[in-house]
């Protein structure tokens, strides 16, 4: 089933650049979909447009819409802060919070208004296990976080956005920057995470799209080329463009 349906999307920039040209995309339930394609091809301008984080760049002018489990997101009477519970996102350079990692990953909830002890702690304990760093910090869950590796303050950003309990993540590169043991970890939290959550990822290049996507849509400037099942895409993709793209001929 389609979590999300995007409906011919386009936005233009303030300076004219036009970053997306009618964007028509479902994206699945439970499911990891790939965005992917050269710099600049809008993936990140998407990505925000789901969490309405757009409204706060400069953007000309905007059409289409974006139904999120049948309601269109791009409705000003939409309550932001809600859309962004629902939809949570992590960035390419994790940003922990100059706090202990116990307080960056209650700090949301208690701005939520829950002061509940035991609430905050079983938030704590199951949203560390599912982004799999539990094992690597439950010892010292009072220590600062900014003290942890890249690859772990990656993993703390995951939890942060986890304990919110959201139903769609947005993964704008999420490892680049991360070492390949990093990487994998991160990855293999995402294949867990994909039986609860929609996760919608930039991966930072062509194989790890290859490994995360259950469905792929490849993007070059402003454009949706082609979409498909992972397995197919990256095997027989249908348009040359992506095909040249796949095999390292440009980009
Ligand atoms: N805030 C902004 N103001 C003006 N133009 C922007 C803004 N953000 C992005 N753009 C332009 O929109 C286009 C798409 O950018 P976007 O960041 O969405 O691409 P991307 O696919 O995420 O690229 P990358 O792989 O480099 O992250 C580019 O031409 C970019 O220069
Ligand atoms: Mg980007």
């Amino acid at each position: 089933m389609d979590k999300i349906i995007i409906e011919d999307l386009s936005l233009q920039y303030a300076d004219g650049t036009e970053s997306l040209r009618g964007i028509s995309l479902g994206i699945r339930e439970k499911a990891v979909t790939v965005l992917f394609g050269p710099a600049g091809g809008g993936k990140s301008t998407l990505l925000r447009c789901l969490n309405r984080l757009n409204d706060l760049t400069e953007v000309k002018a905007s059409s289409g819409r974006i139904l999120i489990d049948g309601r269109n997101i791009l409705d000003p009477k939409v309550d932001v802060i809600a859309l962004r519970r629902k939809v949570g996102m992590v960035f390419a350079r994790p940003v922990v919070l100059p706090m202990s990692i116990r307080q960056n990953l209650t700090y949301g909830l208690e701005l939520a208004g829950e002061k509940r002890r035991a609430k905050l702690d079983e938030a704590v304990e199951r949203s560390l296990k599912l982004a799999a760093i539990w094992d690597e910090v439950k010892d010292r869950l009072d220590d600062p976080a900014i003290a942890l590796s890249g690859g772990q303050q990656q993993r703390i950003c995951l939890a942060r956005v986890l304990a919110l309990q959201p139903e769609i993540i947005l993964l704008d590169e999420p490892t680049s920057g991360l070492d390949p043991i990093s990487t994998g970890k991160v990855e293999a939290a995402l294949q867990e995470l994909k039986k609860e959550y929609t996760i919608i990822l930039v991966p930072h290049s062509v194989q790890q799209a290859g490994r995360a996507a259950d469905y792929a849509a490849f993007f070059l400037q402003g454009e949706l080329v082609e979409y498909g099942e992972g397995k197919t895409l990256f095997t027989t993709p249908r348009e040359k463009r992506t095909e040249d793209y796949i095999t390292g001929r440009f980009g």
